[in-house]
């Protein structure tokens, strides 16, 4: 642990917490952790499965990435994506859809090989949809599951876009988004007629088969939704606490999004 940035962190009930004191040092840390693990599979001979998030909060995570792909020479030959959702319906050149946030964001920006990235297709016929998910989830087994899975927190709770509602069985598949969702990308879209309705996204079960998930959370907007996910009630009102007492999550937040957490134990405050 780095003792400069004054990172707390605490185990209990199978839980890891991070808090750091912003979402810069935070950012860097995970960012170090996801080239660890490409680092590490690279030299078994072999590829870095990463599940990828998209919106605000993993922005700062994939500068990082760049930096030390153009600085320290990590390179992302090895490295396999898939993403964790897309909107519906939108065309990938859309400046709102997944594939051009992660083209901006980073894939452009490192060496990795385009057939190695997945996004799922905003652009499909209804009648083919449900087949092309199971085809997404078969494909991510193909490549022996994910090593990795990033993922952010929506105010509703949601993981990907996996509403509330949604079960902890559930698998990639069209879903509605909750108006909360929808009115947060209001900015983004210029109006809320332009949002979309739906999204194709991974389900809750392709989520936690991954090997390690690092879920992220940063701003004081965040802490009453951190608050629920952590120590609220697990069940399909907010699917983020199914990531609860799982081993292989490790929660890394900021001061602000961590400040409604009740239980001391998460940190020295
Ligand atoms: C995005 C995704 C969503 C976001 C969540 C938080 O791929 O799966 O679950 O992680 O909506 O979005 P931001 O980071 O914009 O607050």
């Amino acid at each position: 642990m780095d003792t400069k940035i004054q990172t707390s962190t605490r185990c209990l009930d199978k839980k890891a917490v991070k808090i750091y004191p912003d979402q810069e040092a935070a950012s860097v840390y995970v960012a170090q952790r996801i080239a660890q693990m490409i680092i590490q599979r690279q030299r078994e001979g072999k590829q870095a499965v990463l599940g990828l998030a998209t919106g605000k909060t993993p922005i700062r995570v994939y500068a990082e990435l760049i930096r030390l792909h153009r600085e320290e020479g990590l390179s992302f030959a090895n490295v396999v994506t898939f993403n964790l959702d897309e909107y519906y319906p939108i065309v990938p050149t859309h400046e709102q859809s997944y594939v051009h946030f992660m083209h901006r964001h980073l894939f452009d920006h490192v060496d990795i090989l385009h057939s190695h990235i997945h996004i799922p297709d905003g652009t499909l016929s209804p009648e083919i949809i449900q087949e092309y998910c199971i085809s997404y989830d078969r494909k991510i087994e193909e490549y022996g599951g994910l090593d990795l899975q990033l993922l952010g927190i929506g105010r509703t709770g949601h993981i990907g876009f996996n509403e509330p509602g949604s079960a902890p069985d559930s698998t990639t598949r069209l879903v509605d988004l909750s108006e909360i969702t929808r009115s947060d990308a209001i900015d983004d879209f210029g109006g809320e007629d332009k949002v979309p309705r739906q999204a194709i996204t991974m389900g809750v079960q392709s989520i936690l088969k991954a090997r390690e998930i690092i879920f992220l959370a940063w701003e004081k907007r965040k802490a009453e939704i951190v608050r629920k996910a952590l120590e609220g009630e697990v069940g399909e009102k907010v699917p983020a606490t199914y990531l609860q007492n799982l081993p292989q999550v490790e929660y890394v937040l900021d001061k602000e999004a961590a400040s409604m957490l009740q239980r001391q134990e998460w940190s020295d405050r």
